[in-house]
């Protein structure tokens, strides 16, 4: 067990359905840490560079679309392995596969607006959070 720091993003979905406060508390009520939080929207070059592991997806464009569609709020998370316990809190990309009482099976509408983003090692903690808390 070690302390450590992860990137969320309520991402456009959820923003849009006015879902930041019930995400924030999960995460809160979850024994997670909110340390450092910035809304904003991304432009399609911000999107581009963040998504750049899917550019060869067929979904990435779409994705892309998705996520330049609305404000997001990016959230700085902190707490005992954050990483693993905040996307064990988020649930399957899928919701239809998620586990009950997670974030994405409460709320995400599809495998795309799946209403939230949680980074998935800590390389890549480092680098999302250096991506938006520079
Ligand atoms: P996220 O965890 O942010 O990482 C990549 C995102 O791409 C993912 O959440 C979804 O929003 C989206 N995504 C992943 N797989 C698919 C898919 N098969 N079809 C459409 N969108 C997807």
């Amino acid at each position: 067990m070690s302390t450590q720091q992860t990137l969320s993003i309520i991402k456009p979905d959820a923003v849009e359905r006015n879902l930041i406060g019930s995400i924030i508390s999960l995460i809160e009520k979850n024994g997670l840490k909110i340390i450092e939080a910035r809304m904003l929207q991304l432009s399609k070059e911000d999107a581009e560079n963040f998504y750049l592991i899917h550019k060869d997806k067929p979904f990435f464009s779409s994705l892309i679309n998705y996520m330049t569609s609305n404000k997001i709020l990016v959230l700085k998370i902190e707490g005992e392995n954050a990483i693993d316990e905040y996307r064990k809190l988020m649930g399957s990309t899928d919701p239809s596969n998620a586990d009950s009482g997670t974030i994405r099976k409460l709320f995400a509408e599809s495998i795309e607006r799946n209403s939230v983003h949680g980074s998935d090692t800590i390389e890549n903690a480092n680098i999302e959070i250096k991506f938006f808390f520079r």
